[in-house]
């Protein structure tokens, strides 16, 4: 293989054959190829984009790059949802101690936060001594255990991803279908999953800007699935407003646990049921029930303690991360919610300390946005557009000045 060659024929929009593009990152992972040529090879993807069966070799040849978890003979049936990333969204949340209570198993291999959207693992982690640093021994156990597990992913799990996500980070290489397909679809592969569900989100908080561009990459993800023998589904689900009334890690958390307890809010559970319908095989009236039954808040207990928290912290979260200034803001005038724009939601939570703008970045787990307007509602002058949780009062100024302007009300 002759790197420079590869990437030439890459950068004059030739397709590559699979065995080169096996070797390539067989060749990366192993530390044979330096990144400022991978870098280069990601450039010109990302301006001739690749065919499917190019996609299909590289996401391939990412998921090999590592440990793929084996699964015990005659185990059930083992699902996962993969969301392209929204704001205040904390359906994995609810969604893996339903599904697990289907009988189900979900091995969910998560990501953290970076840029506007918040990750699953620094939402856990508000969870005091919550750990995501699971061995896959660790996790086997678990799952036979309780159904689920949600981890971070370790060197040994698609190394090639990590290395390559990190470089497409730093090199304006992200925002490719075929790089961005190969980075999910290797990590979700290499979970060994009968099913798959995908939450393809577009609008003003999303990656994707309009449902085409969604689509594209919803099919593109479905394609590689299906060709690997995993029954993929995907839907595609508008981010324009954040997703229920709190964005924020523990804020989130919280949420999620009152909505385990039966109280909504309503677009959390409603999305939560859809995507869980096409994994789980349940109608989505018998997966209402089994929420109301209790069964996956009890589950969600469990997992919280296999993974070195405390069930016990969960009610006293609010009291456990106490931001140094919680505070109402409030309209300005009567009228009905037409706009929350979630982009600047996602901004302002990300600038109050919620998130990272750096890969390296520490977050605030108390920090964020709660009791949120959501579009439709009628609010009087005076009422609270929602409540901030700021470090100091500069940050609360900050975020009152970001929330308002990322509000429309119309009189
Ligand atoms: N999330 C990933 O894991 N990879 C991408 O390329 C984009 C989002």
């Amino acid at each position: 293989m002759h790197v420079p060659t590869l990437i030439a024929r890459k950068r004059d929009g030739e397709a590559l054959a699979a065995s080169e593009i096996e070797a390539l990152v067989a060749a990366y992972t192993a530390g044979e190829v330096p990144d400022y040529q991978m870098s280069a090879f990601s450039m010109a993807v990302y301006f001739q984009g690749m065919n499917a069966v190019e996609t299909a070799a590289l996401t391939r040849a990412m998921m090999q790059s590592g440990d793929i978890m084996q699964h015990p003979a005659g185990h059930p049936p083992i699902v996962d949802k993969h969301s392209t990333g929204g704001i205040g969204d904390k359906i994995s949340l609810v969604l893996a101690p339903l599904v697990a209570a289907t009988g189900a198993w979900i091995p969910m291999v998560s990501g953290r936060g970076l840029g506007i959207t918040g990750g699953t693992l620094d939402k856990l982690e508000s969870i005091p001594g919550f750990r995501v640093g699971l061995s896959l021994d660790e996790a086997y156990a678990q799952l036979a255990r309780i159904g689920i597990v949600m981890m971070g992913q370790t060197e040994r799990f698609c190394p090639a991803d990590k290395k390559l996500y990190a470089l497409r980070d730093v090199s304006g290489t992200v925002p490719s279908i075929p790089l961005i397909t190969a980075s999910i679809m290797s990590k979700k592969l290499a979970e060994s999953l009968d099913r798959l569900v995908l939450d393809v989100k577009f609008g003003k908080g999303a990656f994707m800007r309009t449902e085409a561009e969604a689509r594209v990459l919803a099919d593109s993800m479905m394609a590689v699935g299906n060709e690997m023998g995993v029954e993929v589904h995907a839907q595609l689900n508008p981010m324009n407003q954040p997703i229920g009334r709190a964005v924020g890690n523990s804020l989130e958390v919280i949420e999620s646990v009152a909505a385990l307890e039966g109280q909504g809010p309503s677009d959390l559970i409603d999305l939560v049921i859809d995507l869980s319908v096409p994994i789980t095989g349940w109608t989505s009236e018998a997966l209402r029930g089994l929420l109301a039954s209790g069964k996956p808040r009890e589950l969600f207990d469990a997992f919280v303690l296999g993974q070195g928290g405390c069930p016990a912290d969960l009610p006293n979260l609010a009291q456990i991360h106490l931001a140094p200034i919680i505070r109402e803001i409030h309209a300005g005038c009567t009228g009905t919610v037409k706009a929350v724009h979630a982009g600047i939601v996602g901004q302002a939570s990300l600038q109050l300390g919620a998130g990272r703008a750096k890969a390296n970045d520490v977050i605030n787990p108390a920090v964020g946005f709660d009791q949120i307007v959501k579009i439709g509602e009628n609010v009087e002058q005076g009422q609270p557009l929602c409540r901030i949780h700021a470090n100091s009062q500069a940050d609360f100024e900050m975020a009152e000045a970001m929330f308002l302007s990322a509000i429309g009300l119309e009189s």
